[in-house]
């Protein structure tokens, strides 16, 4: 008799209204990472740059009949229609993000009672079905954002540790957070991840100790400056793959570990594949 595997999935909302500070990046290598582990992953684009998808979705956003966009608004039944698993990357599944997000949000407050509810409720159903589900979001603490906060169990804010102004607006931030908390009072800080981060510079030394000032928890790993980054977007691949003994892979591989510890995820891969 066979069992079935009922998943304790978590959700990871990777956060910052910031622009440019790393979002997408950490949300397509960390899951090509937690991919090659074995686990099960859905990324759900959320942003109508459609960045994520553009990077691991192997159609244009363009060409799909549901998108984030069209399943906010509306019912339940089209959610098997918009998961894709044919991605770029192995067991890594997507919901296709879309320009026309940017409508969505209007449309969400005008008909919906529960506007940052929608996809909360849209992605009940795939509890349990997944490891983890990792959102991508706008930079802008708008609906969208809100959306993800309030359907994720965790959240990592990316802040670019090089820029004296990596950490503009993040009270901003985790004053949303703490608004969100009211309608989902289980959504947890994983950390502020530093991205760019070189421990030589000033400059990074000094957002990393006020990172952890005012956001209260540093991930342990850091990802360093790397052309490697846009390598891997421009070729629509994970760092992994165009070059594995990079000191930016082996940080996304790590940070991959540290979430499946710090998340209790069971690996079910050795990722010491040597591909
Ligand atoms: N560690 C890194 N080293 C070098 N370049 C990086 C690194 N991380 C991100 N980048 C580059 O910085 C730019 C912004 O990164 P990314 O798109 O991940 O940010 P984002 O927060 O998602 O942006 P947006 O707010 O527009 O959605 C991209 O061009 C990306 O290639
Ligand atoms: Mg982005």
């Amino acid at each position: 008799m066979s069992t079935i595997v009922i998943k304790q999935t978590k959700v990871l909302a990777v956060a910052n209204h910031k622009g440019g500070c790393g979002k997408t990046t950490t949300v397509v290598q960390l899951s090509a990472e937690l991919g090659k582990l074995g686990l099960s992953v859905l990324v759900v684009d959320m942003d109508p740059q459609a960045n994520a998808s553009l990077h691991i979705g192997k159609k244009h956003p363009s060409e799909i009949a549901i998108t984030c966009a069209e399943l906010l608004l509306s019912e339940l039944e089209k959610l098997p229609q918009a998961i894709d698993e044919d991605t770029m990357l192995e067991n890594v599944s997507l919901i296709y993000g879309s320009l026309e997000l940017g409508r969505t949000e209007d449309e969400l407050r005008e008909h919906t009672p529960r506007p940052s509810e929608e996809l909360r409720h849209k992605l009940k159903p795939l509890m349990g079905l997944f490891d983890i589900i990792l959102i991508d979001t706008p930079p802008s603490l708008k609906l969208l954002t809100s959306n993800a906060l309030a359907a994720a169990t965790h959240v990592i804010i990316p802040i670019e540790s090089g820029s004296q102004y990596g950490l503009y607006g993040v009270s901003d931030l985790m004053r949303h957070c703490d608004k969100i908390r009211k309608v989902n009072p289980d959504l947890e800080l994983l950390g502020a991840l530093l991205i760019r981060h070189d421990e030589r510079q000033t400059v990074c030394k000094l957002v990393e100790n006020a990172a952890l000032d005012q956001i209260g928890r540093l991930i342990p790993i850091k990802i360093p400056t790397s052309t490697k980054v846009a390598q891997a977007a421009i070729a629509q691949s994970s760092i992994h793959a165009i070059d594995r003994t990079s000191k930016v892979a082996r940080e996304f591989k790590e940070l991959a570990r540290w979430v499946t510890q710090t998340l209790g995820l069971k690996v079910t891969k050795d990722h010491a594949d040597g591909e």
